[in-house]
């Protein structure tokens, strides 16, 4: 484990020193990611905000690898939100294309590393030919025992928690479910993260301090790293500095901590 002190070397680490400086036994199960920053990037070149989508389409790959290489159990990645069809028709026309293009691409590797995808939001809304590829996907790889790669398309945290309640409402009419027995436990078993243990760690890129509708549930006890770099930048070696810093934090869980017992 990396002492305090030593904390601000963490930048300056490689790769390969990052990678042999982390506690494999101490992962976090469970990251989710925030991919932001692709418009700004584009934008600090001069180019097409969708070029930025695209190079950010290479970071997401390598991430994927790396989580993969690491053990990782489940890799969130939020692609694309319920409200970013709020966004000009050509630029979510091309995000649409680049999503499939990512899962053409990643469906090689998901094979070869026992990669099971996962989709996570309300996949109904999305485009038929998007649809296709996204069921392919699954049924491809859906026997695989590794990295699960969970990606939010279409994807609202309060709708989810509509539809929780939608499903819940639907078994006390339907399936006798009683609701004096509805716990924090049975009411994630609605959520659409419902085979999913919560988040450990969340990373949002490109500096913004928000969650925008991600995980609203599940991420009541995650450990929180933002960082500014923008997202086609963010790469294998920033993955593995987030893993050593989410391996100094404290969680405590509402406890007093392990410092506070020992006095
Ligand atoms: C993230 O980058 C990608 C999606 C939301 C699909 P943005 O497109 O939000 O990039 P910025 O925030 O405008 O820089
Ligand atoms: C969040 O990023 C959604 C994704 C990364 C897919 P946005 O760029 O849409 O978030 P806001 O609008 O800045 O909150
Ligand atoms: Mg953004």
């Amino acid at each position: 484990m990396l002492k305090k002190k030593n904390k601000r070397d963490i930048k300056r680490f490689s790769k390969q020193e990052l990678w042999s400086i982390i506690d494999h036994s101490n992962l976090p199960k469970h990251v989710a990611i925030i991919m932001d920053g692709n418009g700004r990037w584009a934008r600090a070149r001069m180019l097409p905000r969708v070029a930025g989508h695209r190079v950010g389409m290479e970071s997401a790959l390598k991430i994927v690898e790396v989580a993969s290489d690491l053990g990782i159990k489940v890799l969130t990645l939020y692609a694309f939100s319920a409200e970013n069809w709020r966004r000009p028709a050509d630029e979510v026309g091309a995000l649409m294309k680049l999503l499939v293009e990512f899962l053409k691409r990643e469906l090689i590797s998901m094979k070869k590393n026992n990669i099971c995808f996962q989709t996570i939001g309300r996949i109904a809304g999305l485009p038929g030919w998007v649809q296709q590829q996204i069921k392919w996907s699954i049924e491809q790889t859906c026997q695989n025992t590794g990295l699960i790669l969970n990606v939010a398309l279409n994807y609202s945290g309060r709708l989810e928690i509509v539809d929780a309640v939608k499903g819940i409402i639907k078994d006390i009419e339907q399936k006798g479910l009683e609701l004096d027995k509805l716990d924090e436990e049975t009411f994630s078993n609605y959520l659409y993260t419902a085979d999913l243990s919560d988040p450990d760690l969340l990373i949002r890129t490109s500096g913004e301090m928000r969650i925008s509708n991600f995980l609203l549930w599940q991420l009541a006890y995650a450990e929180l790293l933002i960082t500014p770099t923008l997202w086609p930048d963010f790469r294998q070696r920033e993955f593995l500095q987030a893993i050593l810093e989410y391996q100094q934090r404290e969680r405590r869980f509402g406890t007093i901590g392990k410092l506070a017992q020992s006095k």
